[in-house]
């Protein structure tokens, strides 16, 4: 087994599958390999001091939301086998959870989140670079569903928030970073053929 920990940078738009994805290729190397997901949100600034009503007007979508600088510190101690105290994040409350989580090293780290591929210090981090590339309206649609079911939101909070935030740095920041992947996924985790070539590609890295 390799000294440095492998890791795998899912980036994407929004709702665009890079969980699902994530999942299908830990539940692959769970058995062989010590395997953890590291979620990009867990990262967003703490805002424990703003009142609610102004944590719901930050933009989410734009860089400055997260403290890359963190993330990229607890990569390079992943990427040596160390442990971190990783934070974890409240989309119901627009904050980070009181919750800190002690991850061990592991051999492979599967990293997802909006900005993987474009924030320049995380990619660097990343031996393999996948973006999935999902059509908007689907995105969309599946952002609706999740963020009124799971995440604590109205119909007209999330469509408001799309207009006005989501889309528009989507186009400024996550497709124009497309152009960084080593592997471009089309319609996320329902490709099971993309899904297998990574599955394959990452087992000839780490065995
Ligand atoms: P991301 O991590 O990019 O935001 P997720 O993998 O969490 O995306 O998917 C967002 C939502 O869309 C979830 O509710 C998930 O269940 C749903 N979803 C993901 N992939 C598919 C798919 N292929 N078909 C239908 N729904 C999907
Ligand atoms: O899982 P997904 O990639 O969709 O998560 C990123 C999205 O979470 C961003 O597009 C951002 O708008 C949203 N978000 C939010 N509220 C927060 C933090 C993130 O709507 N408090």
């Amino acid at each position: 087994m390799r000294e440095q920990a492998v890791i795998i940078g899912i980036a994407g738009g929004s709702a665009s599958g890079k969980t699902s994805i994530a999942h299908q290729l830990y539940d692959c190397f769970q058995g062989h390999h010590k395997v953890k997901i590291m979620k990009q949100d867990d990262y967003y600034k703490d805002q424990s001091h703003m009142v609610f009503e102004e944590r719901t007007k930050t933009n989410y979508d734009h860089p400055f939301a997260f403290d890359t600088d963190l993330l990229v510190e607890h990569l390079k101690k992943l990427k040596n086998k160390e442990t971190i105290l990783k934070p974890t994040y409240d989309y119901t409350l627009h904050t980070r959870s009181h919750i800190t989580e002690t991850i061990e090293g592991r051999d492979v780290i599967i990293l997802e989140g909006i900005f993987v591929l474009a924030e320049k210090a995380v990619r660097d981090m990343c031996d393999i670079l996948v973006y999935v590339d999902t059509d908007s309206d689907i995105r969309f649609i599946r952002r609706l569903r999740r963020d009124i079911e799971e995440r604590g939101r109205s119909l007209d909070s999330v469509c408001k928030q799309y207009l006005e935030t989501v889309r528009p740095m989507h186009e400024q920041f996550i497709e124009p970073s497309k152009k960084y992947a080593h592997i471009i996924v089309p319609e996320g985790g329902s490709n099971i053929v993309a899904v297998d070539l990574l599955i394959t590609k990452i087992k000839s890295i780490v065995d």
